[in-house]
């Protein structure tokens, strides 16, 4: 068993913590405050070979393993989820399946621009009435010959606007149930794409979160990815990869509000000691270490395993489901043992109180890693 990261992951993990502190840091309060969108930051992200960590050098990717991505993904969040989220979509649920299900032209196309963060794409699976139950699409793609008339609307879909390349997942055929949905690659700007209302949220407010309309779209048939009928396993299974890089995300928030933790304790006075001196505070931030240790070691177990191209799905979702619920839990803490600063926007705490809250929801919620997990152990 081996518990060393390599020089290489080193050297990507001092990348992404740089990036972080000089690039993410300065405006990420302003960008929370105003739901700026990091469009600079990711444009360098980019630069850096962070938006197609895991694809192939041959599809414009950086070729790097899914241990690197769980690295990145935790230092990116330390400092900025809403920027993360972003780099978790475009690598996992966009390039990924592109590059394992997608045609050669598809990935000529659309994905080698993709991995080299020349532009964003976006995953759309949840719809207003199809969140946890994925397989109730609403969303229609009738099969015309030569392409798909798409109709339907999608919901909370992250990078709804800064996107450029759109993978939807819509209803073919009803009698077939999930066994009857296609995902289609949609470019924004095809005729009938409406781009909605941006959400106003409680946390990651940096990030652009949309409805999207889709009125009598024509989506060509070599804009289907796989066989017909492949889009819910296709989804399914790119969601498993995602689920290691949000759990890297809830991961690094945890860890973000703990150093932050650290560093205050060490330095606020009261009782006339430190707060590092008082034992209320040190058995707070040993339970946070401890948690966020234990945190760490499922998300690399479960990079470790599809790296192996080992079966990952239940390791992913154990990863996903205490990763979350720990930076819940480690961001309330620190919220406390910051006190009255721990309330105001400048100490940052607060902000990864907010941002923590969503790991728990998006890219399936605790109680669907818990079904992931129970069938698993239950098979
Ligand atoms: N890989 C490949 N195929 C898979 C799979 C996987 N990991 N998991 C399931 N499948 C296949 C099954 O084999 C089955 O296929 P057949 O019927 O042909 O044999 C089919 O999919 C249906 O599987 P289930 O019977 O397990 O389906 P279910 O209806 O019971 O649902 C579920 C399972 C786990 C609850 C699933 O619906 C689910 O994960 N829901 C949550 C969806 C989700 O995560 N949404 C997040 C939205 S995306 C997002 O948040 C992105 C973002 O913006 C950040």
């Amino acid at each position: 068993m081996q518990f060393e990261l390599t020089e290489e992951h080193l050297m990507i993990r001092q990348a992404a913590r740089d990036f972080a502190q000089i690039e993410l840091k300065p405006g990420v309060i302003e960008r929370d405050e105003h739901q700026k969108f990091p469009a600079e930051q990711v444009k360098m992200l980019g630069e850096l070979g962070f938006m197609g960590m895991m694809v192939s050098p041959d599809y414009g990717g950086s070729g790097m393993d899914a241990i690197s991505y769980s690295l990145v993904m935790e230092e990116l969040s330390k400092v900025d989820a809403s920027a993360s989220v972003v780099v978790s979509v475009n690598n996992s649920l966009v390039c990924y399946g592109l590059e394992k299900y997608g045609t050669e032209e598809q990935k000529q196309k659309y994905l080698v621009p993709l991995a080299k963060g020349e532009v964003i794409g976006a995953f759309c699976l949840s719809e207003p009435e199809a969140g946890s139950d994925a397989t109730s699409q609403h969303t229609t793609a009738v099969d015309m010959g030569d392409y798909y008339l798409l109709n339907g609307t999608k919901n909370w879909i992250t990078n709804g606007n800064s996107a450029s390349t759109y993978i939807v997942m819509a209803q073919t055929d009803h009698s077939k149930k999930h066994r009857g949905i296609n995902a289609l690659i949609v470019e924004k700007g095809m005729e009938g794409f409406a781009v909605g209302n941006k959400e106003n949220k409680l946390g990651i407010r940096g990030s652009d979160t949309h409805s999207l309309m889709f009125t009598d779209v024509k989506v060509p048939k070599a804009n289907r990815i796989g066989e017909d009928g492949f889009g819910f396993k296709f989804a399914m299974a790119t969601l498993e990869g995602g689920r290691i890089g949000i759990a890297s995300q809830a991961l690094g928030i945890a860890a973000g509000a703990y150093e932050l933790s650290v560093q205050y304790a060490k330095e606020r006075k009261a009782f006339g000691k430190t707060l590092a001196d008082l034992q209320a505070i040190q058995f707070k931030l040993a339970d946070m270490a401890t948690e966020i240790e234990a945190a760490r070691l499922l998300c690399h177990r479960a990079a470790w395993l599809k790296d192996q191209g080992l079966p990952y799905a239940q390791a992913a979702s154990m990863a996903k489901l205490f990763a979350s619920e720990t930076a819940m839990r480690t961001t309330v803490e620190a919220v406390q043992i910051h006190g009255g600063y721990g309330f105001v926007k400048e100490y940052h705490v607060e902000r990864l109180m907010r941002d923590a809250k969503i790991t728990q929801i998006y890219e399936g919620t605790s109680e669907i890693q818990r079904i992931v997990i129970s069938r698993e152990v239950l098979k």
